[in-house]
């Protein structure tokens, strides 16, 4: 597969952020990486400078919500070396969100090849202070004009990278959640477990609400019952009660988070106690009333791991771990981050060296 490289002139390239307010996705690179899809075929990918797209009014994206995206990052390792990490286990989970949109399926390796030349073409700007890093967003929207509601013909694949510190503002310290019991964020059958536009859309309200209240997420519980722990507004959750760690299991309306699953792969191999279970919002409840609710903590490519001090519900609230990072979370955090950085072998091999 041909790549074409149309590089920025010298005097176009931006100038480099501050490594240590980066804050998250707000600044974007020199380049992107685009591909077009028409006539029941991607076309040839381009390398071209970070730009506006032309986009007809009546692009189908715009009006009935064809659009998915993924999320990965780019390490700078102390060797210098850019490190990612399960980049094609991001690009496959994008096709699973494609099938489910009904869009058209990447070519993993050829668009895992593309990716890597954006990459070697914008390695400067993969931060080298801890805890930055290169945040790559792939992205795929139907461009085709048109008001019927059906599978677009025609569709744009992108990826843009943005240099970002920590997603949240609590950085790697515990943050609160608010569980509600008013919203729902995905229902059996529905699009839940892809990464879809959409999705995030529709949560945008609950989390406007919990902020003012002054969480900083949103916990969803099952759109039937209202009673099952599914997953937090942008990351999987785990608690640790008494010895077990458990984690909602993948029904369907939750995202398979890549992290979460590495999360039950390395605490596995700990000889943990570890269990996919449908947990639910009183079982946490009684649990930190009782003294066995020893910790809980979100897992995600944005926040990485991160810890939960307190949780909200139906007016009351619990402490967890007297609002302090867990044992736990402070051990997957450290050993995750470090093989992510290339700093620790990785027996998984889920670390690609560029
Ligand atoms: C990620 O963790 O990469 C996500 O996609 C979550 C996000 C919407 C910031």
């Amino acid at each position: 597969m041909d790549i074409t490289i149309e590089q920025a002139a010298e005097d176009e390239l931006k100038e480099k952020p501050d490594e240590n307010n980066l804050g998250f996705g707000s600044i974007f690179t020199d380049h992107m990486l685009v591909m077009a899809y028409d006539d029941g075929h991607w076309q040839q990918p381009v390398i071209k400078k970070y730009q506006n797209f032309s986009l007809d009014p009546a692009a189908m994206a715009l009006h009935y919500g064809q659009a998915i995206f993924e999320g990965l990052k780019a390490y700078r390792g102390k060797d210098d070396r850019i490190y990612l990490f399960r980049p094609q286990d991001n690009l496959r989970r994008m096709n699973k969100s494609a099938h489910r949109m009904c869009m058209p399926e990447i070519n993993v390796d050829e668009v895992f090849a593309a990716l890597q030349e954006l990459l070697r073409l914008e390695k400067a700007w993969v931060p080298s202070v801890s805890g930055a890093t290169l945040y790559i967003r792939p992205t795929m929207i139907a461009t085709e004009a048109g008001l019927g509601v059906r599978p677009a013909r025609q569709y744009l694949f992108f990826v843009i990278l943005s240099p970002v510190g920590a997603y949240y503002p609590e950085g790697f310290n515990p943050v609160t959640i608010f569980v509600t019991e008013k919203y729902v964020r995905a229902v059996p059958g529905g699009v839940g477990n892809a990464k879809t536009a959409g999705n995030y859309a529709a949560s945008i309200m609950a989390a406007v609400e919990a902020q003012k209240l002054g969480y900083t997420q949103v916990l969803w519980l099952d759109a039937i019952e209202r009673k099952y722990v599914e997953e937090v507004g942008t990351m999987n959750i785990f608690f640790v009660i008494g010895d077990e760690v458990i984690t909602p299991p993948l029904s369907g309306s939750i995202l398979p988070g890549l992290t979460r699953d590495s999360v039950l792969r390395l605490t596995r191999d700990w000889g943990l106690n570890v269990v996919e279970r449908r947990i639910s919002i009183d079982e946490v409840f009684t649990a930190a009333d009782n003294g066995t609710l020893r910790e809980v903590f979100g897992t995600g490519t944005a926040a990485v791991i991160s810890p939960v001090g307190a949780l909200s519900y139906k007016g009351n609230v619990c402490q967890v771990n007297s609002g302090k990072t867990g044992e736990l979370a402070q051990r997957l955090f450290d050993e995750l981050q470090e093989i992510q950085y290339g700093l620790r072998p990785d027996p998984y091999n889920w670390v690609v060296k560029l």
